[in-house]
């Protein structure tokens, strides 16, 4: 069985994106500092889905292979997979994606050789199915909202975040909403990349 984990970029003040975030504006205002270090390294590196190029640190590529290699599925909630326009069906990390979401929509819910599969009865729901569709492989948290929720219900044993050298001031706080505090954690990694430290936690139980 694998690990839950996380996996997202955070400003040095804690958000995830900028406020006003939408589909025009994907990362909010200023948020594209956030994936600054995404194009400033020595390092290509392509993604396994779609047509998408970085260029990144070789400390962050030796990051991105690990992690990709390690992970079996994607939860999203409905927000980023409507702000992506649900990557045009292929996401760049090429793994099946389960998306939270109220109301499931029609147009993907019964597509042929769809990646996503959307859950609408909680996170706990979500994480048990992301589980069955990761077999030995890591599910990876990849939204503000499931991994508060995730991490309120106890189910997260790991946090991967990649710190950017930018302070937004407001929008999308990563650690909001959170009912079991302090959460107390191990590190377990820190890794410098160019314009981004990635920090690896254990969740002590
Ligand atoms: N920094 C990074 O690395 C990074 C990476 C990816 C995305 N982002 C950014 O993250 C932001 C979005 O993240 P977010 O955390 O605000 O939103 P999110 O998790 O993407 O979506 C939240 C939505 O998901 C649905 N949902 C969540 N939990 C649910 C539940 N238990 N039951 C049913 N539906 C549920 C609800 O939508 P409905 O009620 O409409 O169904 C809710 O409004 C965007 O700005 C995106 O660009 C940043």
């Amino acid at each position: 069985m694998g690990k839950v984990g996380f996996n997202m970029t955070m400003s040095l003040d804690g958000f995830i994106a900028g406020a006003n975030d939408s589909a025009q504006n994907p990362l909010g205002d200023n948020g594209s500092h956030l994936f600054t270090w995404y194009s400033i390294g020595d390092t290509e590196y392509k993604m396994p889905g779609g047509d998408w190029k970085f260029n990144i640190s070789a400390a962050s590529a030796k990051q991105l292979d690990k992690a990709l290699s390690s992970a079996g599925v994607l939860i999203t909630g409905r927000r980023t997979f409507d702000i992506a326009g649900a990557w045009g069906g292929q996401h760049p990390v090429d793994l099946p994606i389960v998306v939270l979401t109220h109301n499931p929509p029609q147009e993907w819910v019964n597509k042929p050789n769809s990646p996503f599969t959307f859950v609408t009865d909680g996170i706990e729901s979500a994480v048990e199915k992301a589980k069955a569709i990761a077999g030995d492989k890591d599910v990876e948290l990849g939204t503000a909202s499931t991994l508060q929720q995730a991490l309120n219900a106890g189910l997260v044993d790991e946090l991967h975040i990649d710190i950017a050298p930018v302070v937004l001031g407001k929008g999308v706080r990563l650690f909001d909403e959170l009912g079991k505090l302090p959460l107390v954690l191990e590190q377990i990694a820190s890794v410098e990349g160019q314009g981004v430290t990635h920090l690896s936690y254990r969740i002590v139980k």
